[in-house]
């Protein structure tokens, strides 16, 4: 694997099968904890946005892998008070072992990235998201057994969103099947799609839900946009994955979202609390996903 995980343009799908066959062990054998490829190392976890999931599976991984978490919030560094991302790459390379980190502007992450000599995942910027799809790529494979060109996924609402960059990515990396419902203001990047032929932009939400295995969404207001609320609360309304959706998609089509959720905008309850819902499995795999790729990154091993 490279030295960071920036995007998923960062591994192979040699990498990614590496990585689902790691984080299945370390799920199977959560209650054995002798793996421990951290013993003796520090990873700091930088922080400049909220987080319920990211922040608490890295920080239990970190432990369970007999590493040690630093919960850095970024507003309380020197970097927020005007250090450069280079003196602080610089100087974290001198004291802990790897880095994940939250924050706003996707490239600040790869001049993060650039400058230190320690491994560093990218935990959520504006632009990508890749350790939610690598746990969404593992829950759909525990769901179908594979993650190919036989499992199409319907993302619906923010076409520009991290989550729906990050879904073009994996799209692009496994060939699986990706239709994205979004609005015209807020259509997807044609530029990640590149000449992709298995990602399409549908603005036709009840189309888009045509043969669907799997229904996908995010939140209407992502972490940095809350000024742009109201004009989202209406563009993005057609685009609610209700239980109407799924009479038009596979039978055992299921539903995934990487969570917060917020019932009554993206999703609707019926859907959210469904039994067809299964994004606490997606969740629960943050967990085991990352500390997978930790210990390829950080590890002894
Ligand atoms: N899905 C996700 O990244 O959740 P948090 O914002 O709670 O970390
Ligand atoms: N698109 C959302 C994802 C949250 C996990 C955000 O950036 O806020």
């Amino acid at each position: 694997m490279k030295k960071d995980l920036l995007t998923l343009q960062d591994i192979t799908r040699d990498d990614l099968e590496k990585i689902f066959e790691l984080s299945a062990k370390l799920k199977k054998e959560r209650g054995d904890q002798s793996f421990k490829p951290l013993t003796g190392k520090s990873v700091g976890l930088i922080f400049a946005k909220s987080s319920t999931r990211t922040r608490i599976s890295f920080e239990v991984g970190v432990s369970e892998l007999g590493g040690y978490p630093l919960y850095l919030d970024q507003s309380k560094m020197q970097v927020g008070r005007g250090e450069t991302i280079a003196d602080t790459a610089h100087v974290l390379s001198r004291y802990v072992h790897g880095i994940v980190i939250r924050t706003f502007a996707h490239a600040d992450v790869e001049e993060l990235a650039k400058e230190a000599s320690i491994p560093v995942i990218n935990a959520l910027t504006d632009e990508f998201h890749p350790c939610q799809l690598l746990a969404d790529m593992l829950t759909i494979k525990e769901y179908s057994g594979k993650v190919d060109n036989s499992i199409r996924l319907a993302f619906y609402g923010d076409g520009r969103s991290n989550m729906a960059n990050s879904l073009i990515l994996a799209a692009k990396l496994t060939g699986m099947e990706l239709v994205i419902a979004a609005p015209e203001e807020e259509r997807p990047d044609s530029t990640l799609i590149g000449d992709a032929q298995n990602i399409i932009w549908e603005k036709d939400p009840l189309k888009a839900a045509e043969g669907v295995d799997y229904f996908y969404t995010d939140v209407w207001v992502s972490m940095g946009f809350e000024e742009e609320r109201a004009r989202r609360m209406e563009i993005f309304r057609p685009y609610q994955v209700t239980g109407k959706l799924f009479d038009l998609a596979k039978p055992e089509a299921k539903f995934l979202h990487c969570l917060p959720a917020h019932r009554g905008e993206e999703v609707a309850a019926e859907v959210m609390d469904s039994p067809r819902s299964i994004v606490f499995d997606e969740a629960e795999n943050r967990l085991h996903v990352q500390k997978a790729v930790m210990s390829m990154l950080m590890g002894n091993n």
